[in-house]
């Protein structure tokens, strides 16, 4: 990242609560300034993503809500009338279209990781944080929302603990940071990643 576009982002940063006026750089690499944030269904990306983006007067992306609109279907509908190798064409599509954004909060699907070629568009955006919650604690959030095809099974609990421990290593090669938010508020947690966050984007740059 250049120097002047990172001092840029510092600025933002310091800038929490008040709304900044923000522009669009082109691709990067080194990574653009944007938060990236991957996890399991009800790991809380989109909650603590919004929160992110309030503070810093960022915009907030979800490459759900991107693909229900490119694709003028629900997901459920997706997964229904085209299957789930479908649905990761689109969330691939969404990804890559966010190319060249900056300063944007994006949270990505629970299964953005399944496609290892997603990590590297993942990590040209931004800096990639991994969102993790107990087992307990993400079948409690997840019960609040029938939305979620690939829980809807005769045991969404063992589904959990199945898909977590069979994604839990393409989390983990895919994120250059982690935060369990099962005890954390949402505030506590943006707060958290904002911190973090100015530290990568300060190293980043002395390289
Ligand atoms: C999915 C997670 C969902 C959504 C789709 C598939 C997954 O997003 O992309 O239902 O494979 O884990 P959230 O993580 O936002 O619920």
């Amino acid at each position: 990242m250049h120097e002047s576009d990172c001092r840029q982002w510092l600025a933002l940063a310091e800038c929490a609560g008040r709304l900044a006026v923000l522009k669009s750089t082109p691709a990067v690499n080194p990574p653009l300034p944007n938060f990236v944030l991957i996890g399991f269904m009800g790991s809380g990306k989109s909650s603590i993503g919004r929160l992110i983006a309030g503070r810093l007067g960022y915009r907030f992306v979800d490459t759900d809500a991107l693909v229900v609109r490119r694709a003028g279907q629900e997901i459920v509908d997706i997964f229904a009338t085209h299957g789930e190798a479908h649905f990761r064409d689109l969330e691939t599509a969404a990804l890559e279209s966010l190319a060249g954004e900056a300063h944007c909060v994006i949270a990505t699907g629970g299964g953005i990781v399944v496609r290892e070629r997603n990590h590297a568009l993942l990590r040209r955006l931004g800096f990639v944080v991994l969102l993790t919650a107990t087992e307990d604690v993400i079948f409690e959030r997840v019960s609040r929302n029938s939305k979620r095809p690939l829980l809807q099974t005769a045991n969404p609990r063992a589904t959990i603990s199945e898909m977590l421990a069979a994604r839990a290593p393409l989390y983990e090669a895919a994120a250059q940071w982690m935060l369990d938010t099962s005890d954390l508020s949402h505030r506590e947690a943006a707060e958290a990643l904002i911190a973090e966050a100015r530290r990568f984007f300060s190293c980043e740059s002395a390289r």
